[in-house]
């Protein structure tokens, strides 16, 4: 092939070109993983990956679209072009790395336990809930599921459609347990945990979140890992780390 076909071909398959040629950067994410992404009581999508969304489309010089997407399907829509780039708090692990590419993780996670409080003292660990007597919630499509399959085998799962929902079972004394994200967890717990729930906060996997691209465009991972070797240098990261995240 001649080399100038050769860069044509390249520049129509960059996400970034797209994005910049269109005056738009369509981001998928799912609300309800507080406090990366939630609808706040306005009706609008906030957070800190939201916030990380607006950085990117100013630095980008486009403007932003959120394209709310049930986090069970994000894969596939990110696939059939429904957007540009996951922005949801997603754990970069190796089954989705074989059907896409992540940026370089922008903060790490890890599995965390809200307990129903009866348990509290009893049960220290996700070692404890591996029993058949116990009903461990989580999310349906996520890291939580598939850990709390792979590590609690023995306790009976039950499947969420929504984070919050799984976390409310506890609350109402139908399930023993939800394990989820520790940032999710720990918002919940301040919010509504109250007379309810203990936080197990000591994580028992490793789950660095990274921004989802399609495959085979490295013109737009580049670009990524770039913004983010800089706004995590140059206080932008930290400001929105600080209003989200600490505290
Ligand atoms: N980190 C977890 C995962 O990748 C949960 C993320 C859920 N994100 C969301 N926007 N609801 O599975």
């Amino acid at each position: 092939m001649p080399v100038m076909a050769a860069d044509h071909e390249l520049a129509q398959k960059s996400t970034l070109n797209q994005i910049l040629k269109r005056g738009e950067l369509r981001v998928g994410l799912d609300a309800g993983y507080i406090p990366f992404e939630m609808t706040d009581k306005k009706g609008d999508i906030v957070g800190f990956d939201v916030d990380m969304a607006k950085e990117m489309a100013k630095a980008m010089g486009v403007k932003l679209t959120i394209v709310n997407t049930d986090y069970d399907g994000i894969i596939p829509a990110l696939m059939a072009d429904k957007f540009d780039i996951i922005i949801s708090g997603m754990t970069v692990n190796q089954e989705r790395n074989l059907q896409i590419n992540f940026a370089d993780p922008y903060i790490v996670a890890g599995q965390a336990i809200l307990l129903s409080k009866k348990h509290e003292g009893k049960i220290t660990s996700y070692k404890d809930l591996n029993d058949p007597k116990y009903i461990v919630a989580s999310r349906i499509g996520t890291t939580g599921e598939q850990a709390t399959k792979r590590m609690i085998p023995k306790a009976q799962y039950k499947s969420f459609e929504k984070e919050s929902d799984g976390a409310m079972e506890v609350v109402n004394g139908q399930a023993d347990a939800f394990v989820y994200d520790l940032p999710f967890c720990a918002v919940f717990m301040a919010q509504q945990g109250g007379a309810n729930l203990v936080l197990l906060d000591k994580v028992f996997t490793y789950e660095p979140l990274g921004f989802g691209v399609k495959k085979g465009d490295p013109d737009f991972l580049n670009w990524l890992d770039n913004f983010l070797t800089q706004i995590k240098a140059d206080g932008r990261f930290d400001r929105i780390y600080d209003k989200w995240i600490k505290g």
